[in-house]
């Protein structure tokens, strides 16, 4: 069996649900300054009700919470229960189409069916005093931070209803949320975007302020419905969008003939449109053809150049499909290299250098310094030597000095580090990685402290399932309890 058939079969079905169970410690010390709670966010289930998903993005989001308190570890886990989970969970059969799957049954059952499943699955954030699990094609769910109890869809106050025309709202009701928002660390302000459809395709941006009050702040029309997963935000109030000429064809996945992963159509040659949108207004830039999931930051230099660090593929990764990768069919790991562009005043042309050969993906940095100049890059990689499919490590990036340090977990699989700065630290790489592996060999997925600096181990802690290695994660400073 190939790691990564391992992988899927050993993820097939999560259906425990853990509360506040501690985990043992197998190797090293959890430093009792580490207070504070990593969520993450990802696809529980990789089949539904028997039904196998088709492609790595669709099965439904479970939140895992690790509470790190006086040297313990303490692990819950939780579906969200979003109305199509429960409606499924109670029909015992699968409902709603999703992101990279119809439902079985072929045309007839499809046709037509234009109410998506919310996979509630990509990311979690904690801001103006509330955890929500993100999903970028819907509204937010609102999750008790204690108990991970699924509370509500969240729309903030009526902000995220669809109300441009008729046809907008019907077409999509719930105005998208995107999973990658990007926090203001001077102003606690969060700014995030989401990529509308209907009779006009619309890039929105919204602002949350501090006490988690919020609104839409721009409204871009676009000519097409942009694969648009990510972006960047500089500390001036710059939103640098990458349109990348991959888009939905969006009635061909409404009306069923399939599913919107499979209307993507890709038109490599084409320039990629960036937006630069700011109080000002919008100014474009055009660079060449390739595909980005992630950006790790950018920044503004004061001779007015903005300067935005992106994990660049030649093209869409066909690789997430679940089919593909059961059947143990060789798959591209989706790994991208870190590449820096720089789009500078009076020049249409954004200029770009790459910065590592290393394969990589799933960026971490300081979080205080979102939209700021910075040094150090973390995130899973590999070295280019091996040639690998899948990704076996993490990397750390030095950017100041062009440096790349890799760290080998082969033959285990490396899921998003998260940093964790250490309290009163004054140097930027001060603090803490943590992430999940998953070994083949012994069938384990376990949780690791990692010092950021040197990219060694603090300590493991193994876990009591296999959770899914895939997609985001956030620390929160605080532990919660759950209410008596
Ligand atoms: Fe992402």
């Amino acid at each position: 069996m190939t790691i990564l058939q391992h992988y899927l079969e050993a993820n097939r079905h999560v259906n425990e649900e853990h509360q506040s169970q501690e985990l043992r410690i197998v190797e090293g010390a959890v430093p009792e300054a580490l207070h504070g709670t990593l969520f993450r966010n990802g696809p529980g289930h990789l089949e539904h009700q028997g039904v196998g998903y088709q492609h790595l993005f669709d099965g439904d989001g479970m939140i895992s919470a690790f509470a790190f308190e006086q040297g313990r570890v303490r692990y819950s886990n939780r579906f969200v229960r979003t109305k199509e989970f429960v409606a499924e969970e109670q029909a015992g059969r699968m409902l709603y189409r999703s992101f990279g799957t119809n439902l079985p049954g072929g045309f007839w059952r499809n046709f037509m069916k234009m109410n998506f499943k919310n996979a509630a699955n990509t990311n979690v954030l904690y801001h103006g005093g509330e955890l929500l699990a993100l999903w970028e094609g819907g509204w937010p769910h609102r999750i008790d931070p204690a108990t991970l109890e699924t509370l509500e869809r969240y729309d903030y106050g009526g902000v995220l209803r669809n109300d441009f025309s008729k046809i907008d709202e019907l077409i999509m009701p719930e105005l998208p949320f995107a999973a990658h928002p990007r926090l203001h660390p001077d102003t606690g302000v969060l700014h995030n975007f989401g990529t509308a459809s209907g009779a006009q395709q619309r890039l929105l941006l919204y602002e949350v302020d501090a006490q988690g009050t919020a609104r839409i702040t721009h409204r871009q029309k676009m000519e097409a419905l942009y694969f648009t997963h990510d972006y960047v935000l500089t500390a001036q109030g710059q939103h640098i969008f990458f349109l990348i000429p991959i888009s939905f064809q969006i009635w061909q996945a409404f009306l069923g003939l399939k599913p919107p992963v499979d209307s993507l159509q890709r038109q490599p040659g084409q320039d990629i449109k960036i937006l630069v949108i700011d109080g000002q207004g919008v100014q474009e830039y055009h660079t060449d053809y390739c595909f980005i999931f992630h950006f790790a930051n950018g920044y503004k230099q004061e001779d007015g150049t903005l300067v935005v660090d992106a994990f660049t593929m030649p093209d869409f990764p066909l690789s997430f499909n679940l089919k593909q990768g059961f059947s143990g069919e060789e798959v591209d790991g989706a790994a991208g290299k870190l590449t820096r562009y720089y789009l500078e005043p009076g020049q249409p042309r954004a200029r770009r250098e790459q910065l590592s050969p290393y394969p990589s993906e799933f960026p971490a940095y300081h979080p205080a310094l979102t939209g700021k100049p910075y040094r150090y890059v973390w995130g899973i990689g590999d070295d280019p030597a091996n040639g690998r499919e899948l990704v076996h490590g993490i990397v750390k990036f030095d950017l100041e000095q062009g440096k790349t340090e890799w760290r080998d977990y082969y033959p285990a699989l490396t899921g998003e580090p998260v940093f964790v700065p250490r309290p009163g630290a004054t140097q930027e790489d001060d603090g803490w990685l943590l992430l999940l592996t998953f070994h083949p060999e012994a069938d384990q997925t376990s949780l690791h402290v990692l010092d950021a600096r040197d990219l060694s181990t603090v300590a493991i802690a193994a876990m009591p399932h296999h959770i899914p290695l895939v997609f985001h994660g956030t620390w929160v400073p605080e532990v919660f309890s759950a209410p008596e």
